[in-house]
């Protein structure tokens, strides 16, 4: 049998595997025409594991089947492994789709072929000999607990089973994505775990795979590098699970924020972004126009004026608020003294929280005042 050859990786080395700006989506026609996804925006990385929850019917799975190019992109813009998917052809998004590992809740298994063919259907799209193929599909069943079934038809398996298959099939050629809807529902916790297991080695080995995985699997949560959370076709909260604590704590420990409840905080730190700034390299220049609200999360940064060095401020600090708040050019240059970790906001998200925590104004304001 002959095979299309796996489509070459797009840029294998891109940064980011998902980015979606504007995503919206409709079904049916006239009348009954309804909008199931509203303006959705997200960046997923190379090696993340991302976990989609949300209530049943809010359109998670019809984001994942348009990330997947297994449905047309009527509006917004969806790069998927490098590459947009509005307006693609049928025959690219079926190159596409080669390069991504699916398990979906109907396993698609081909009720005619036993579990190995099954999967060796996969590794055929990246073929090899005939003997390591099937020594590859056998590998991958008996990680799965399936060793001793791997000649049993897909009516001789329980729905488990079935499902492990389908598994086997997605992560066999190690794709750099994986999309996956509630991949542990029909499976106990042994054959779960060893899922997730499946998944941390894909997305830390090589291949750096990506993996979205919708999914209301509590014992899941802690596996993934972010949840992003979808109600009625929006995507409302996006958290990156560890980073977020972190930047909480780093903010109940800066002085305007501190006085903030939990909530508060975990709101203004979904907003924010985590810069790096090596030794010796210049964040803000006075005179420019501001754009960013910056916090210290490590490191050392001068404040120069006029080419004098006023001050340094270190972890707990921030700077960048005066030229935003007054809408006045940058009044300090600050270079990073020592490497820097930085959380900042936008100018519309620093606008927005000040907006939200009516405190806070008063109290960079005040802060402001202690300095001069
Ligand atoms: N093929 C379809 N035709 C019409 N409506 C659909 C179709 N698929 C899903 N929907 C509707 O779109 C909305 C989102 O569905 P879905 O993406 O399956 O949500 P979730 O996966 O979060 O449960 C629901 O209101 C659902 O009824
Ligand atoms: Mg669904």
């Amino acid at each position: 049998m002959m095979h299309d050859a796996i489509a070459p990786p797009p840029e294998s080395d891109e940064a980011t595997v998902i980015e979606a700006r504007g995503v919206e989506h409709f079904f049916g026609e006239g009348e009954t025409r309804t909008q199931v996804l509203f303006d959705n925006c997200v960046s997923i990385g190379r090696g993340e594991i991302v976990i989609m929850t949300g209530p049943s019917g809010s359109g998670k799975t019809t984001l994942l089947t348009l990330i997947g190019a297994l449905r047309q992109i009527q509006s917004g813009s969806l790069q998927v492994l490098g590459q947009e998917l509005l307006g693609m052809s049928d025959t690219n998004q079926m190159k596409l789709r080669k390069n991504i590992g699916f398990i979906f809740q109907q396993h698609n298994l081909f009720s005619s072929l036993s579990a190995l063919e099954n999967v060796r259907m996969a590794i055929e799209l990246k073929p090899s000999s005939p003997k390591e193929m099937d020594q590859r599909g056998i590998e991958m069943l008996e990680r799965l607990g399936m060793g001793e079934r791997v000649h049993y038809h897909p009516e001789n398996l329980s729905g488990g089973q079935r499902q492990r298959v389908a598994i086997a099939r997605a992560l066999v050629n190690r794709p750099r994505l994986i999309l996956a809807d509630e991949p542990t529902a029909a499976l106990d916790a042994k054959s779960g775990e060893t899922v997730m297991e499946l998944f941390r080695e894909l997305a830390e080995g090589p291949t750096g795979s990506t993996i979205l995985i919708v999914t209301h699997d509590k014992r899941l949560i802690d596996r993934a590098s972010r949840i992003i959370n979808m109600v009625r076709g929006r995507i409302i909260s996006n958290v990156a699970t560890e980073e977020s604590v972190h930047i909480c704590q780093t903010l109940a420990h800066c002085k305007p924020f501190d006085h903030l409840g939990e909530s508060a905080l975990a709101q203004i730190a979904d907003r924010m972004l985590c810069e790096n700034f090596e030794q010796g390299s210049r964040i803000i220049k006075q005179g420019d126009e501001g754009d960013r609200f910056y916090v210290i999360d490590e490191g050392t940064v001068d404040v120069r004026v006029d080419d004098e060095l006023k001050t340094e401020l270190q972890k707990g600090s921030y700077f960048g608020e005066i030229s935003l708040m007054e809408s006045r050019p940058r009044t300090a240059t600050i270079v990073a003294k020592t490497p820097v970790k930085l959380y900042s906001l936008s100018k519309s998200d620093f606008e927005l929280a000040l907006c939200e925590h009516g405190s806070l104004e008063e109290r960079i304001r005040r802060v402001y005042m202690e300095r001069q």
